[in-house]
């Protein structure tokens, strides 16, 4: 088997059997209920998989690494029931999120147990740099908390510059990719130069992930995105499209509708109606193009730094992995 998709999909198992193996206990139910729903159902595991493809490239074995993707699988869950919280999110994955199926006092001990599990895969790691690895995943945690934190802020600020926005989303976004990376390459005792490219791939892919997030927001299918159209417009989120909209729109009556958003004046009546037009608005200036632009540099930024490897298999599956993550619509 040498095919990458092949490769990602038994690799996806594997990462998939030893989480649902993690979890045993049923009491206190109002723990361990939301917990194994947030864990087993879906996701695409993109995290694990630096972690191991990075490891295979630096030399290392898939099975060195897969007790670190499970752990850094579990913090991205963490981030993302705290996160759901946070931008009153109602459906991840195609189901409730954990507040609204049960309440936020439940999904914040969800997230909270996260991190401790995490830890616990974590550290059962087998490597002569375990210590780094840990520092590695710490430093991640409190970045991205950092990164979650400009998010919000930003909704309340005005004037937010390109330059800002890709400071938010390199941490709330690309460093758990990039702290992915670094264990990886850590795990398969790769060289500083090795650690440092690696590293970088992971980076620019981060941020084409996140500008391709905000993008997936207007333009994907709600089903098979499986989070609700829209939902950055209604929080009036300083995604890439509204930055880029608040610099480009001239016509008057869709300055108007732009800062509908920008206030957070998007009210649920007719609600569908206006996500439309802010749509038509993405299109009309060339938005959505440059948004896919932005994807496309970062990508090839990306795929530079992979080329600094000599090619071999592993390679191809982590050129695989930023292509069809470029061409992903979930
Ligand atoms: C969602 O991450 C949060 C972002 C960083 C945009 P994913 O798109 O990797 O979510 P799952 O794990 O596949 O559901
Ligand atoms: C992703 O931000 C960052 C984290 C979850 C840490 P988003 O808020 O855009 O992620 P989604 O769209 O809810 O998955
Ligand atoms: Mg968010
Ligand atoms: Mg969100
Ligand atoms: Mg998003």
């Amino acid at each position: 088997m040498s095919n990458p998709q092949d490769i990602y999909s038994d690799y996806k198992e594997k990462v998939d059997a030893l989480i649902t193996s993690s979890v045993s206990k049923n009491i206190p139910a109002t723990l361990y209920e939301p917990l194994k729903y947030i864990l087993s159902n879906g996701g695409k595991r993109i995290r694990p998989m630096m972690i191991i493809f990075a490891c295979e490239i630096c030399g290392g074995k898939m099975e060195d690494a897969l007790n670190a993707g499970v752990a850094i699988e579990m913090l991205h869950n963490f981030t993302l029931v705290h996160d759901d919280i946070m931008d009153n999110a109602d459906t991840r994955r195609g189901l409730e999120t954990i507040h609204k199926k049960w309440n936020d006092n439940v999904a914040i001990l969800t997230g909270d147990h996260l991190i401790g599990l995490a830890y616990s895969y974590l550290i059962k790691t087998d490597s002569k740099n375990l210590k780094g690895i840990v520092d590695t995943f710490t430093e991640g945690i409190i970045e991205v908390c950092e990164g979650q934190s400009f998010d919000k802020e930003f909704e309340e600020k005005f004037a937010v510059t390109i330059d800002e926005y890709l400071m938010m989303i390199s941490k709330k976004t690309a460093k758990m990719l990039e702290t992915s990376a670094i264990i990886g390459a850590l795990l398969g005792n790769g060289t500083p130069e090795q650690v440092e490219n690696i590293r970088n791939y992971a980076s620019n892919i981060g941020l084409a992930f996140q500008i391709q997030d905000d993008l997936l927001d207007i333009t994907a299918d709600e089903t098979e995105f499986g989070k609700k159209i829209g939902g950055d417009l209604v929080e009036g989120k300083k995604t890439y499209l509204l930055l880029k909209a608040m610099e480009l729109v001239e016509d008057e009556k869709d300055k108007l509708k732009i800062m509908e958003v920008v206030n957070k004046e998007l009210i649920k009546h007719d609600l569908e109606e206006r996500i439309l037009t802010i749509k038509r608005i993405y299109e009309d200036y060339g938005i959505i193009e440059s948004a896919q632009e932005r994807i496309k540099h970062y990508t090839e930024l990306a795929d530079k730094y992979l080329n600094t490897f000599p090619d071999n298999e592993y390679k191809e599956r982590l050129k695989w992995f930023s292509g069809m993550l470029m061409g992903r619509s979930f």
